[in-house]
This record gives structure tokens, sequence and C-alpha cells, in this order.
């Protein structure tokens, strides 16, 4: 579907920057002194702690404050609609695990899309993932490139030795055997597998070319909505199967990589 982009990505960038840093920021502080676990959600590894509660609201407050009006679609607190068609995605803590395990792998993931919150619509505009313990804050906007910083951002194009690839798991224990199977198909395109428990930040590293590709059946809209968009901004691909089921596949890679991952994963669905 073709939306018409009407806000300047360039602007929502650096906006989704500032805030990304801000609220990692928080997140850390809070990190240091002590996780407190404030409830669990769909399962019992599924975990939100009170700095995601925190730092999502530090996130909402912000937006409100300077883009009133647009669409908000949090992972802790409810949606809101837009009435000037951008709508805000955030993962106030994506990695949540590893932040209660005390794992530096963890980011903040705020993307600005134009259209509502529904993934299989919206176009990416900007997207900013901060991951406060690695110092690390990846940007992009449409049209405008991916970046580390001040560094362009690119997919790898050949992967000679193997793919090295990154997956996840959903908290639904019942979904593990299947998930492992999946793994057992696409392991002959691998040299390595990662599974770092951030999927905003395997889709950074996928467009760092620090991973060749990365695949994960369930993620919700805020666990790739600004990781997608780095992703495509540095070149690569990212699609995702099986959208009608609960647990839509996303694959994200190069363009010959995201081919064959492609194929050998939708012949699991
Ligand atoms: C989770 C992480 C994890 C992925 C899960 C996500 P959360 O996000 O991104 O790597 O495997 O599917 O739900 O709950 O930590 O924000």
């Amino acid at each position: 579907m073709t939306t018409a982009v009407t806000a300047d990505a360039e602007q929502l960038r650096h906006l989704a920057a500032d805030i990304a840093r801000e609220a990692g920021d928080l997140a850390l502080r809070r990190r240091t002194a002590g996780v407190l676990l404030a409830a669990t959600k769909t399962t019992l590894a599924d975990i939100v702690t009170e700095a995601d509660r925190d730092v999502e609201d530090l996130i909402r407050t912000r937006l409100s404050a300077e883009r009133p009006g647009d669409g908000f679609l949090g992972e802790e607190s409810g949606a809101a609609e837009t009435s000037t068609g951008i709508t805000w995605v955030v993962d106030p803590i994506d990695g949540t695990v590893n932040y209660a395990y005390g794992i530096p792998a963890y980011n903040v993931s705020i993307a600005a899309v134009q259209g509502s919150a529904d993934p299989d619509t919206w176009v990416g505009l900007a997207g900013a993932v901060h991951a406060p313990v690695l110092g690390e804050l990846f940007t992009a906007s449409r049209g405008g490139g991916a970046w580390l910083g001040a560094q362009r951002l690119a997919v790898t194009a050949t992967n000679p030795a193997g793919a090295l690839l990154a997956t996840g798991f959903g908290y639904d224990p019942s979904t593990h055997d299947g998930d492992l199977a999946t793994i057992r198909q696409v392991m002959p395109l691998a040299r390595d597998l990662r599974r770092m428990g951030a999927a905003a930040l395997d889709l950074a590293y996928v467009a760092a070319g620090r991973l060749d590709g990365y695949f994960e059946r369930g993620l919700k809209p805020w666990d790739f909505a600004a990781g997608a968009l780095l992703v495509a901004e540095a070149g690569g691909v990212v699609t995702r199967l099986d959208t009608a089921s609960a647990r839509p596949m996303l694959i994200a890679a190069g363009a010959d990589l995201h081919a064959r991952l492609s194929a050998v994963l939708d012949d699991q669905i």
C-alpha cells in the first residue's frame, strides 16, 4: 500500500533520538538503583518492571508535549488514535528479561510511522534504538539512511562462510518446540546463530552488518517498528510471513540472504 508521506522524517528522527537518549538514561539509572518486578503479562516468563512503566510514561509525556495529536502505541500503556496521520510505536525497554537479569543487551525503541498502529499498512518514517549500557544510539529516517551516531550503516551483501543469524523465542513455552524445529531447518544457511534477547537490537545489528540476518515469530509491532526501518534504510529487506496468524514470522537481511531465508521459512508455514 502507498501512503503519502506528509511529515518531515528528519525532524521526527531527531525527536525520536532525543527522547530515546533521555529514556535510555532513565532506564539505566533505574537499573542501577535495582529492578522491581511490577507484574507478569501473557505468561510467567513475560515480565514488566516498574522501570518499563516509568520509561514509557516519560516517552509518552515528552511526545504529547512536542507533538499533540499524534497517535501512540506502547508496550505498557493504552493506545491513542492519531489525528495528524502520525503514530508513535514504542517499546520502553526491549529486552526486559535481559534488563531484569543485568545483561546489557536492552534498549529503548521509538518509531514514528505514517498511518495507524497496524504494521501491515503503516509506512515507517523515523526510528531510534538506544542501548544505554552499550552507549549506542541507532537512528533512521525514511529516505535519509540508517546511522549509528554519525556512521552510516549498511547491511552485509555476502556471507561466504554462511550467515551469522539471530532469532528469538516467544514467552509462551508451548511455542518453543515449533521455533526449535524452524531453527533446525534454517541452520544449513548459517555459520552460527545468536539469541540476544532484544528484537530491536537484533534488527539494529542487521542494519549495522554485525549480523547477516534475523528471523523471529510472534513479534509485536513495538518490537520491530524502529528496527525494521533501520534495516530497510541500511539497504536490507524486511518482510513478515503469515500475517493472519497470531505469530507472524519477521525476516530481515540483505536481499540475497533474505530470499534464501524466505524460501526456507515459507516452507515452515
Ligand atoms: C522481547 C525481546 C525478545 C524477543 C521477544 C520480545 P520485550 O521484547 O525483544 O528478544 O524474543 O519476542 O517480546 O518483552 O523484552 O520488550
